[in-house]
């Protein structure tokens, strides 16, 4: 049986208060479009049409490269005009057709799977996917007469009874095609103004075609985005479970609530994260390494036993074996750093490789840099990549020290075993094992304080700076 889906994505959204369209809002690094979408791809379907309202530019954005067509709502008039829209792309389609909602981004494929073999099965011209919710919510209550649906009612619409109800639309319909022919009989609702998919329900029982509502999967799969609290809710159930995965795959997660990990992430066994850490992307990170609090790591490739320390940020990394980074350190694409290696506070990495067992411990800039092996990188050291127009390389080889408040202007090569005494700008190349310096002598001026003091700290017998003065 062939099988189309239709996404109903042209909803204003407005009780996100969002200049950003509601399905576009990220829910762990993706818009929530997207995980809707993720979860019918693995269908097949033939057809995927995605409704979309006229400023839909940034949802068909979003989902470029997927093999979707768009349907333009030219007015939102509710869920039923929406289907009527995307419709017009069905005719002269055969078989199922899948409906959902483009704003419940906790949809999985084994259930919508499992659901529509049910609708094919038992032979239904209309099938719900309906959940037991909990209250408070605003889903709208399945009503049955002797077990049998009879149809849907909306919150706004229900009365006390009808609230009372705990079977809810998921927003999630199969029909054969030929049903798709019921639209036209939806009429306007008159609290909302707007026409009710919903409504397909009653119109299909009054013609005596067969219905089903069918309880798939779990609740929380059905969760609709309608507010910030709704998004923050959906946020926090996926975390959860990401961090569950991970806690018995042998990881410590000191608070999962706060523990923001991309699902396509990797960490090893006896690795210890503590709250507030943000690991993004394709990131991998290794056994037993310990990522402190407020971390972000996007995309980065991290080896064993690596410690970063409180709120570092690294992006397109790699991090070697035994290697400790931070506190608030921020290493920048293309770095790689080796075994052993020390990156501390306040240290900025850009497109550079520090060998193994090589430190910066503060306050430095290093950006396309080639840094050996047992390199010492002073305090305040910089490297002065830029000349305005082009960048240049920096080249430390393998046991230099690097004195304090060095500025190594690029191009420039600091040979093996060489010194850098502190406070240099280093413009020529320092051959190995040469100490390279270039600071002006210092001139020490004897008596010089007294002569210059201002008078009446002369008279007084005091003079600012005077240790005796400091001494009383
Ligand atoms: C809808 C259902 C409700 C169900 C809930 C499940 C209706 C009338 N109500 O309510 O029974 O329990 O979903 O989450 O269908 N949309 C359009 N065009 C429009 C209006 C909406 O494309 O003119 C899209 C929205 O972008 C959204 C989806 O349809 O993705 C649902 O609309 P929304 O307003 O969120 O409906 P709910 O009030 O959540
Ligand atoms: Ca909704």
């Amino acid at each position: 049986m062939s099988l189309a889906v239709i996404v109903l994505a042209a909803g204003l959204g407005t009780r996100m208060k969002s200049a950003t369209p509601k399905v576009l809002h990220p829910l762990l690094g993706k818009p929530v479009i997207n995980h809707v979408l993720d979860a019918i791809t693995p269908l097949n379907p033939a057809k995927t049409i995605v409704v979309v309202n006229p400023q839909g530019a940034a949802v068909r954005e979003a989902l470029a490269g997927r093999n979707v067509i768009f349907a333009v709502q030219k007015e939102m008039r509710g869920t039923g005009d929406a289907v009527k829209t995307a419709a017009r792309c069905l005719s002269g389609y055969t078989g199922v057709v899948l409906i959902v909602n483009g704003d419940t981004p906790l949809l999985t494929a084994e259930s919508l799977r499992r659901f529509v073999k049910l609708h094919t099965a038992k032979k239904e011209a209309v099938s719900l996917l309906s959940f037991l919710a909990e209250p408070p919510h605003e889903y709208g209550r399945i009503l049955r007469e002797h077990g049998q649906m009879v149809g849907i009612v909306e919150n706004r619409d229900a009365t006390d009874e009808q609230q009372a109800i705990r079977e809810v639309n998921s927003g999630v319909y199969a029909m054969k095609s030929e049903a798709l022919a019921l639209l036209k009989r939806i009429r306007v609702n008159v609290s909302k103004g707007e026409y009710y998919l919903t409504d397909i329900v009653g119109i299909a029982v009054r013609q005596g075609l067969k219905v089903g509502a069918h309880i798939i999967g779990s609740a929380s799969e059905y969760a609709g985005i309608n507010t910030r609290e709704d998004l923050h809710a959906a946020g926090l159930f996926l975390r959860r479970a990401i961090a569950s995965r991970w806690m018995l795959n042998g990881v410590t997660i000191m608070d999962r609530d706060t523990a923001f990990i991309n699902p396509s992430a990797q960490i090893g066994m006896d690795t210890v994260i503590y709250p507030g850490v943000h690991i993004e992307g394709k990131t991998v990170i290794g056994a037993r390494c310990t990522i402190y609090p407020n971390c972000r790591i996007s995309n980065c490739t991290i080896g064993d036993a690596v410690t970063i320390k409180d709120a570092t940020v690294m992006e397109d990394s790699v991090i070697s074996d035994h290697a400790a980074v931070g506190p608030f350190a921020h290493i920048r694409p293309a770095t790689v750093i080796g075994k052993n290696a020390k990156i501390g506070n306040f240290v900025e990495t850009k497109k550079s490789r520090i060998g193994a067992g090589s430190k910066a411990s503060h306050l430095s800039y290093i950006g396309d840099a080639e840094v050996g092996a047992d390199v010492n990188i002073g305090a305040g050291t910089i490297t002065c990549n830029y000349d305005g127009v082009n960048k240049h390389t920096t080249v430390i080889e393998d046991g230099v020290f690097i004195g304090s408040d060095t500025q190594l202007v690029a191009p420039v090569t600091v040979g093996k075993g060489a010194y850098v005494g502190a406070g240099s700008t280093i413009t020529k190349d320092v051959p190995s094992l040469a100490l390279g310096l270039s600071r002006t002598r210092q001139v020490n001026i004897e008596g010089w304080v007294p002569r210059h003091a201002p008078k009446n700290q002369k008279k007084n017998g005091t003079l600012k700076g005077d240790p005796r003065r400091r001494r009383a």
